[in-house]
């Protein structure tokens, strides 16, 4: 089976082709993970066949926070207790690959939670309230927090970072034409602009981190609706990104979250992620609807990614795969 082969790309050397995906537990203790966030984090590290475990997003500033139980690395003071979630997974599974995931929700959060105004590309307006464009300073410094947020992930044991571009959220919010409405170096005129933001954070971080960190990039390639991006903006925008200092293209939706409407099918990303992978030489990992190995291995088995991330069915079944 493809799915247990490893897989070797540079810095990044996983036993197999499967992923459990990034999963918000809500379990956060003021910010720190608590006692049932380690607990579910040794649970999905239990499983054998899996290559790589990625956290639930953290916020990389308070305002981007994007919801009460969220989980941080704002500050230096979390990393004793990272420290403790990376070394009990370790202790379960220790050649498993444990990522970090780091965030900022932009507008996809409200003022309740981050005592301020909410940011974004765009003065929009949202259920929860309008948002202020952010101006161009204010981007520089929050990129800066990006890669501090990162270099903690890396003192806190971690083996790699993720930077969280999808779902809505601030980076995925300058990426999507929908909601990038600026005229500056950061508006939706062409890919690079609408990329600059996430781009000039993955140099940050890659600062930040040094030469030989892991950093996966979590893309919400397409937005599936009217005028949003499309298949082949992630396709030009896994070229750009592909000649980056990265590791990894995590592929997932845009402003529709990691769902598709009208569709249900096993990797219901798989048309966008089979034109990115042909199109670039970076691992791509292929994540949504998939319940059976049989269905991640006719994934790869057709070249829709280099990795499967098994989500909601791994959480149901912490042991899925292991009696196929
Ligand atoms: C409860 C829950 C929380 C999630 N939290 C995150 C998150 O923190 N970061 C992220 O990138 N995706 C998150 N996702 C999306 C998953 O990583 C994945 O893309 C999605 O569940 C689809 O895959 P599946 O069909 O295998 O579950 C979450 C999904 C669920 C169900």
């Amino acid at each position: 089976m493809i799915l247990q082969k490893p897989l070797v790309h540079g810095r990044l050397q996983l036993k197999s082709r499967l992923v459990i995906p990034p999963m918000a537990t809500q379990s956060s203790e003021h910010d720190l993970p608590g006692r049932a966030t380690i607990a579910h984090y040794q649970k999905m590290a239990g499983n054998p066949l899996a290559g790589l475990l990625f956290t639930e997003h953290h916020y990389i500033d308070m305002q981007g926070k994007a919801n009460p139980y969220q989980l941080s690395f704002a500050s230096d003071k979390v990393i004793p207790y990272q420290q403790k979630l990376t070394a009990a997974v370790r202790a379960v599974n220790p050649e498993l690959r444990f990522f970090a995931q780091i965030n900022h929700a932009g507008i996809n959060t409200s003022s309740y939670i981050t005592g301020e105004k909410m940011v974004s590309a765009s003065a929009l307006s949202t259920g929860s309230g309008t948002s202020r464009a952010l101006p161009a300073e204010e981007i520089l410094q929050l990129e800066e927090k990006f890669a501090a947020a990162a270099r903690r992930v890396k003192e806190a044991g971690y083996d790699g970072v993720e930077i969280h571009a999808a779902h809505g959220y601030l980076l995925n919010q300058f990426y999507s034409p929908l909601t990038n409405y600026r005229t500056d170096a950061y508006g939706p005129q062409n890919i690079e602009t609408r990329l600059r933001f996430l781009t000039e954070t993955i140099a940050a971080v890659r600062r930040a981190v040094g030469a030989d960190f892991p950093v996966a990039v979590r893309l919400g390639g397409c937005d599936y609706m009217e005028s949003g991006s499309t298949i082949e903006d992630a396709v030009r925008a896994a070229k750009i990104l592909s000649s980056l200092d990265i590791d990894l293209l995590d592929l997932s939706g845009g402003l529709h979250i990691y769902t598709r409407p009208g569709h249900s099918e096993a990797g219901w990303f798989a048309d966008m992620t089979t034109a990115v992978k042909a199109a670039t030489s970076l691992p791509v990992i292929l994540t949504g609807g998939v319940r059976t190995p049989q269905q991640a291995e006719e994934l790869l088995q057709r070249k829709a990614a280099d990795l499967i991330g098994v989500g909601r069915a791994m959480l149901r079944n912490p042991a899925w795969g292991v009696d196929a």
